[in-house]
């Protein structure tokens, strides 16, 4: 995906520019030709000779410097380049792009530049809040360009939040991630038009009385992203969701249930689709017998609940018979044995692909807006870079989309 393609890596003033030749590595690992601009300030961090054998091609500083500008000068520099990155993107470089100022090759480049731009924040936890950068962040956001990260955690400057410069495998994420949506839009712009999905998502809500009921901590936010991104290729979608906090995604029919057997139903009543996504959380059990009025304390003994098994919607699609979808998807959260434990999963399902994420507490995937995802087939196992969980399913609905042409043929 990346082989031939221009990458202009802008590095800035922040410690996190230590991490950059990581990312140069993986670049041109994939084939990709790397060329960097370093400011005055990245220079405090890492060395232009680093960056220079590393990319194998000369390192960029001087905005008035002879030799850069005759030998390529700031516009053919942003010109030659497929994508602009800025990583790590400082508060100061971020409020520089925001209005537009031009006082060095980084910024003379950026506002110069024709090209998708792609920042990594990295910053202290109150300037990354700070209302100016919030404001500069949004309005460049505005302006197309994309961000990835800053994540939380421990920050060079010894506090801990929001600031930490995205992992260079993120940054290598986004870039692809990029590249795949300019080489899918340049084939079609709907290669799912013509296509039905089913896709389920969120907790399901499993009554003990009228009042109370058994739930689980799912965000529906890869599902949501998962049926958003679907429809987006073109796909007739159905979402079948559980209770979530969030919005129906724009072109989705949404049927919101709340137990798993409504679920069911809903999905049932759904087919014939091409593909089924299960990105639900389904409860594995239910309440045998939920009480018709609400269960009441009467000093006695706290009750107990019986449960029974709900239906395997996953299970039960990929065994419909005719009315099975051409491809079905489903999900395994796991903790370790990721991979394993998936392809032991996908032949109990029988079901043809399942994205299997890791969900350890350290990875903030779940209720998180970022995944690390497998894709565990049949013919072997995919392994994706860290993602954002809308560039997760934006891959996998593209994948989907050549997945069913390719059996159509
Ligand atoms: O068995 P486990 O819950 O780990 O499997 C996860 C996958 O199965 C997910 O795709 C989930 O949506 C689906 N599933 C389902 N119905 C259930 C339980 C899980 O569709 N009752």
């Amino acid at each position: 995906m990346l082989a031939g393609k221009r990458v202009l890596l802008i590095v800035t003033g922040g410690i996190a520019a230590f991490k950059m030749p990581e990312l140069i590595r993986r670049l041109r690992e994939r084939g990709a030709a790397v060329r960097c601009i370093l400011t005055k300030g990245g220079a405090q961090f890492v060395t232009p000779l680093t960056l220079q054998a590393l990319s194998e091609d000369k390192v960029y500083s001087e905005l008035f410097s002879l030799t850069d500008e005759s030998e390529m000068g700031h516009i053919r520099l942003s010109r030659e380049a497929d994508l602009v990155v800025v990583a790590p993107a400082t508060a100061d470089v971020l409020a520089r792009m925001a209005a537009g100022i031009a006082d060095d090759l980084a910024t003379t480049t950026l506002l110069a530049t024709d090209k998708q731009v792609v920042v990594a924040p990295a910053m202290n936890v109150q300037m990354w809040a700070h209302a100016a950068t919030r404001a500069n962040m949004a309005l460049l956001e505005s302006r197309g360009i994309r961000r990835v990260g800053p994540n939380a955690g421990d920050l060079a400057c010894g506090e801990v939040g929001a600031g930490r410069m995205a992992e260079p495998m993120e940054i290598l994420g986004a870039i692809e991630a990029f590249f795949a949506e300019a080489a899918d839009s340049s084939f079609s712009d709907r290669p799912l038009a013509g296509l039905k999905a089913l896709v389920t998502s969120g907790p399901t809500y499993e009554a003990i009385d009228p009042v109370r009921y058994i739930a689980n901590r799912s965000s529906g936010k890869q599902g949501h992203a998962i049926a958003a991104a679907l429809a987006r290729l073109g796909a007739a979608t159905t979402l079948v969701s559980g209770p979530t906090r969030l919005a129906d995604p724009a072109g989705v029919s949404v049927v919101s249930i709340e137990s798993a057997r409504d679920m069911l139903a809903a999905c049932q009543a759904a087919l014939p689709v091409d593909v089924a996504v299960c990105a639900a959380a389904v409860a594995d059990w239910r309440v045998k017998a939920a009480a018709g009025a609400k269960i009441k304390k009467a000093g006695g003994k706290p009750p107990s609940l019986e449960l029974a098994e709900n239906p395997d919607i996953l299970a039960t699609l990929s065994a419909a018979g005719n009315a099975r979808p051409r491809l079905v998807v489903g999900f395994a959260a796991e903790t370790d044995d990721v991979v394993a434990n998936a392809v032991e999963k996908r032949k109990r399902k029988g079901c043809d692909w399942i994205v299997a994420n890791d969900v350890s507490p350290n990875t903030g995937t779940f209720g998180g807006d970022r995944n690390t995802v497998h894709i565990v087939a049949a013919d072997g196992v995919e392994n994706w870079p860290p993602l954002s969980k809308d560039d997760v399913a934006m891959r996998l609905a593209r994948r989907i989309g050549k997945h069913l042409a390719a059996l159509r043929q």
